[in-house]
């Protein structure tokens, strides 16, 4: 289902609702946070650096209805028959379960001084669960933004994504940096959002893509971020930024240029962790160039930095495997393709292809056969359609 004709199934939710919860209150209101792709800039986030992601077409509904009382029920229409029910006073939290981060997004709220009442929600997604596209974030934010609006917190949009990170690193455990949550929140129509992941400035740079088309191609090789390898690439950045911080005054490594990182780069005694260094920092510098590329609309240079993004991922930091890379390498071979790349923490989920209008046919017909050969899935293509940023829907 996508926002396009969600309008017609806004009354099935509706009637969903009021068959879980009664329809004896007040009306609930509806809320939509979109899902994000990154088009470049990956790992940057957590260590102070630059990303350039968009918020896409899909995402997350939601439907909330407060009332007087300690209790908050929440269910899903992607987890069928779970009623979840929670005192305002004692969340749940329970290992790995989805709603972690509705209940993580209360807490921050409570933690801010704004304590829940008795509620009723119902969620419903079309991004694919485990993919790569931010179906966490969105639902963090969909949750953080209603409630600022139900509880008058007053937070602003960068207050609402630093508190739905905080969820996310408190309530979850994944120490995530900030890119998902401000791409879901800031995102604009047919823009990319260019962030200083250390100052929170941003810029919004027209994606003109006249001609070509954004794919993003689903490998249905799931990950789990919260399976600990994202949290240890983390600290290997930190444990970089320790050893280099002996030599130079630095606290980040999105702080570095490749010059000076070239030339400090032997102190790190650490082969495994020198590599992951070398890729944040030329990571950093590719969103700068890729700006630029944007701005004079020059999407074959763009299309050249996306490849050197993925060789560097699968190369330095070693976040890609076998799917991906497989997804990546046929899509290269395809004529009309300018650029492909991984997207988002990596161990599987998806990659997005910057392709011509004219190839996406022989594009989803080869990289679909060759990746079905050699790994035995079968890949979801979907093309990406840039979108707004979080927001209330209101029916007539
Ligand atoms: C995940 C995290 C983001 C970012 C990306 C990798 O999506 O949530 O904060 O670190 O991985 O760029």
């Amino acid at each position: 289902m996508t926002n396009q004709d969600f309008t017609m199934n806004s009354a099935s939710l509706r009637e969903k609702f009021f068959e879980i919860y009664g329809n004896s209150g007040d009306k609930p209101d509806l809320y939509f946070a979109p899902g994000r792709v990154n088009l470049i800039g990956e790992h940057t986030d957590y260590n102070g650096g630059f990303v350039l992601p968009c918020a896409i077409q899909y995402g997350t509904y939601m439907l909330i209805r407060k009332f007087e009382g300690d209790t908050i029920r929440i269910s899903s229409l992607n987890y069928p028959h779970q009623l979840i029910s929670s005192s305002t006073h004692q969340l749940l939290n329970e290992k790995g379960k989805w709603f972690n981060y509705p209940f993580g997004v209360m807490n921050e709220f409570m933690n801010a001084g704004f304590p829940m009442t008795g509620m009723d929600i119902l969620y419903s997604g079309d991004i694919p669960k485990s993919a790569g596209l931010s179906s966490s974030a969105s639902i963090e934010m969909v949750t953080a933004f209603a409630l600022n609006e139900m509880l008058n917190a007053g937070f602003d949009m960068i207050g609402l994504a630093r508190l739905s990170q905080k969820a996310e690193n408190n309530y979850v455990g994944v120490n995530c940096g900030i890119m998902d949550q401000f791409a879901v929140g800031l995102g604009k129509k047919d823009h990319a959002l260019f962030l200083n992941c250390h100052t929170m400035e941003y810029k919004m740079i027209p994606f003109r893509s006249e001609g070509y088309s954004l794919i993003i191609v689903n490998s249905n090789k799931h990950r789990d971020l919260s399976d600990s390898m994202y949290n240890e690439r983390v600290s290997e950045c930190q444990l970089a930024v320790t050893y280099i911080s002996s030599i130079i005054d630095v606290s980040r490594l999105g702080e570095l240029g490749f010059p000076q990182y070239f030339k400090i780069q032997d102190n790190i005694p650490d082969v495994i962790v020198r590599k992951r260094a070398r890729h944040v920092v030329s990571e950093n510098q590719r969103v700068l160039n890729s700006v630029n590329c944007l701005w004079k609309n020059d999407l074959t240079q763009f299309g050249y930095l996306m490849n050197a993004s993925h060789e560097s991922l699968k190369e330095n930091y070693e976040v890609t495997g076998i799917e991906l890379d497989t997804l990546v390498e046929e899509a290269l071979k395809v004529p009309g393709v300018l650029g492909a790349r991984m997207t988002g923490a990596g161990f599987g989920g998806c990659t997005i292809n910057l392709v011509a209008n004219g190839s996406t046919d022989d594009f989803i017909r080869q990289v679909g056969d060759h990746y079905f050969k050699k790994t035995g899935l079968i890949a979801d293509f979907y093309t990406a359609k840039i979108s707004d940023g979080v927001r209330k829907i209101n029916e007539q």
